[in-house]
């Protein structure tokens, strides 16, 4: 089993929701985090409010979009603590509609999805992805660290109307793990180096936050458990999969039961 302790975490998307919470479990089981945003204000009041868990906290302003902004990113973490172990990158957004939209009476299409609007969640969601993984797959090789590369899908993943863009980005996130295990099997370093993908439901942060209050209630009254899931719940999985090395190549849910029918 992997220790936590003093072990280095790259988190993208580390100034809000999901990558937040990770920071801050992080530090305080004793490790040391790199957290990652495109929003600056956000990120540094991040950081203040982290260094109360600990002073091993590195930030950086970085657009995964930018391959530059992602070398820049592996490196710091480098510099600063000396390795990476736990790689998450979990910047990512939505920005949803449907593929056409039609007209209630005529039946005639009124509207699409924009090629903007496709291309930006696809940049971040995964070419992003793509860009920090590799960025810090390359300094964890060249230093010789062991960890985990953790990603993060969704039950979008499994199809969902409305999400063309987001869907498809995270549909992606779910065969990676199993293309670099696959890699890292045949360089010989799937013993020291993993990767995972968690694939949550509905998690109470800004992104579903966002979503309109009626909307919101219809989805929960299709969750088993009856509720968002948290943060810290989807955190807690992924410190397990860090800890436990029997875990490689595959995605794990953790939805309270979402899409397992009717109530009957
Ligand atoms: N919230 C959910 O229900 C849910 C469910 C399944 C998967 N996810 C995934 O989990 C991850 C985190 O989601 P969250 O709910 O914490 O969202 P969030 O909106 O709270 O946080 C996402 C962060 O990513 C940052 N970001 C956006 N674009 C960026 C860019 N180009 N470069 C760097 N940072 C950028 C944002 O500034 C924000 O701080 C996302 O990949 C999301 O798709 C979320």
């Amino acid at each position: 089993m992997l220790q936590i302790e003093k072990s280095v975490a790259v988190i993208t998307g580390g100034s809000g929701g999901i990558g937040k919470a990770l920071a801050e479990f992080w530090l305080k089981a004793g490790g040391k985090v790199v957290i990652a945003d495109v929003q600056e204000k956000a990120l540094l009041a991040c950081a203040e409010e982290l260094k109360a868990h600990g002073a091993e906290v590195a930030t950086l302003v970085c657009n995964v979009t930018r391959e530059e902004d992602c070398a820049r990113l592996a490196d710091l973490a480098i510099e600063r603590f000396g390795a990476i172990n736990l790689v998450a990158p979990f910047a990512g957004i939505t920005d949803d509609a449907m593929l056409l939209k039609t007209d209630r009476e005529t039946g005639k299409v009124v509207g699409k999805m924009s090629l903007q609007q496709f291309q930006r969640v696809i940049d971040i969601n995964l070419t992003g992805v793509f860009l920090t993984v590799r960025e810090c797959v390359e300094r964890m090789i060249n230093h010789d660290c062991r960890g985990l590369i953790c990603l993060v899908s969704s039950t979008g993943s499994l199809g969902t109307a409305g999400q063309l863009n987001y869907s498809s980005s995270k549909a992606a996130m779910s065969v990676m793990p199993k293309v670099l295990t696959a890699e890292f099997f045949r360089r010989n370093i799937a013993d020291k180096i993993r990767c995972m993908a968690v694939a949550p439901g509905y998690v109470g942060t800004q992104m579903v936050k966002a979503i309109d209050e009626k909307v919101l209630g219809k989805i929960i009254e299709q969750v088993p458990i009856g509720r968002l899931i948290e943060p810290e719940e989807v955190v807690s999985l992924v410190a397990e999969l860090y800890r436990n090395e029997a875990m490689a190549g595959e995605t794990v849910f953790i939805h309270g039961g979402l899409r397992l029918g009717s109530k009957g």
